[in-house]
């Protein structure tokens, strides 16, 4: 069976990563999670004072500081899934709190961020074999993708879903700033100068509001056999 690349883009929290990972599981193919990493390139800038009180970001810093960041991805023994390690830690249990999420759009809309991430994830892909989720895969990271699908739902749903798994990870959350947050990353990802979030011309739309699981998985897997 030939080897395909897999492109997932969409808005944040429509469920885009456990749709990734269960395909990639499926078909024995690489899940990368192209969030995990600027959310990991987000953390290092938190922990390096690259951000104000205010929240602005001093990019002279960052840019001074980037060559020494370094990603590299570790596979969870019992998921099986790779986590991503920040200079060889692994920071999958502090990338994914609400205060990352409130700072990671911005530097994330970072040109010289997103050209240094973009070759990583080029690279993950020369072999094929590989589903990436992320906001650019189908448009700028890999336009030549066999398979690609833009995944959206409605801004609340979305934020509900984010509410229970933060719940479900023992992080109690607010859902009015979980939804506002959603709402303001919806923004700066589709507003934004560099890749900003867009459909694929050639991308298949999934609207999964109202969609289960099983119903998703199998309109996904109809997708994948006709290109494989
Ligand atoms: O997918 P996730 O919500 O974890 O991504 C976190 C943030 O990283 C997004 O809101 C977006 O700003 C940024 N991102 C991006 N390009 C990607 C993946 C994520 O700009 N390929």
């Amino acid at each position: 069976m030939k080897k395909i690349v897999i492109a997932i883009d969409g808005f944040s929290s429509c469920g885009k990563s456990t749709m990734a990972k269960d395909l990639a599981r499926e078909v024995g193919y690489i899940y990368v999670d192209t969030g995990a990493m600027y959310r990991a390139v987000t953390l290092f800038a938190m922990r390096n004072d690259v951000f104000d009180a205010e929240g602005n970001i001093d990019e002279t810093r960052l840019k001074a500081l980037l060559p020494d960041v370094k990603l590299t991805f570790q596979l969870n023994n019992e998921t099986k899934l790779p986590e991503v390690c920040l200079n060889g830690e692994n920071v999958e249990r502090y990338i994914r709190t609400l205060e990352v999420s409130q700072h990671v759009s911005p530097i994330a809309a970072l040109p010289f961020v997103r050209e240094k991430l973009v070759e990583q994830q080029q690279a993950m892909g020369n072999e094929k074999g590989i589903v990436m989720d992320g906001r650019d895969i189908g448009t700028v990271v890999f336009p030549n993708a066999e398979l690609k699908i833009f995944v959206t739902a409605s801004a609340e749903i979305r934020a509900q879903r984010r509410f229970k798994e933060l719940e479900t990870k023992g992080m109690p959350a607010d859902f009015d700033e979980i939804l506002q947050n959603v709402e303001q990353r919806d923004y700066i990802d589709t507003h934004r100068e560099t890749s900003p979030l867009r459909q694929a011309d050639d991308a298949l739309v999934l609207d999964n509001s109202h969609l289960t699981i099983t119903e998703q998985k199998a309109w996904l897997m109809e997708k994948f056999n006709e290109r494989t």
